[in-house]
């Protein structure tokens, strides 16, 4: 037999497949840290939309900019809208790999974070349908509403 196992040429194949490998698996890893670093990119992005919706309604709220009835509705069915997209943000693997307020205790409590989210949309909508039914005051009260559901996971799984 000319290649016995422990032969030069064996071994030699050996450590290639082994360098192979860990090249292979930084490259993952790398990756792993890129798609991770995208998909917290994507949630601050959506946090920014609805953030912002909340900016635009707050400050007709508080009598900081005219109430314009049209515009409040505007930005409470975007926020709707982005609140469905919310839950989608968390994917395993976006816990790092990026600057991140996200807690760890996320993907620990899936439940309750899932939970908080469904509230959140509930309150949304709600508030858009509000918006549309043109009561100030009950708009005002739907407005309340949706942001205790904002606070109450931040207070929780917002680092801040
Ligand atoms: C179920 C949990 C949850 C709810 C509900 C929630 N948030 Fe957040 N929010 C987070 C987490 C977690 C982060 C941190 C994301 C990160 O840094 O990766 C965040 C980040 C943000 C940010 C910062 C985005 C950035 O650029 O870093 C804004 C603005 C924001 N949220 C607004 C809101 C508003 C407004 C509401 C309610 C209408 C709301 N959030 C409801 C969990 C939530």
């Amino acid at each position: 037999m000319s290649h016995a196992p422990s032969s030069p040429r064996r071994r030699l194949a050996a450590a290639a497949v082994l360098v192979v490998t860990a090249l292979g698996l930084a490259a993952v890893a790398h990756a792993q840290q890129n798609r991770g670093a995208q998909q917290i990119k994507y949630r601050q992005a959506v946090y920014t939309v609805l953030g912002t919706q909340f900016g635009i309604m707050g400050a007709m709220a508080q009598g900081r900019a005219p109430w314009d009835a049209k515009a409040f509705a505007t930005a409470a069915d975007r926020a709707a809208f982005i609140s469905t997209v919310a839950p989608d943000t968390f994917p395993p693997g976006s816990e790092a790999g990026a600057p991140t307020e996200a807690k760890p205790e996320i993907w620990k409590n899936q439940d309750e974070f899932g939970r908080m989210m469904r509230d959140l949309q509930d309150k949304t909508r709600a508030l858009a349908a509000a918006a549309k039914g043109g009561d100030q005051n009950a708009t005002k009260a739907a407005l309340g509403a949706a942001g205790q559901t904002c606070k109450a996971c931040h207070d929780k799984y917002k680092a801040d």
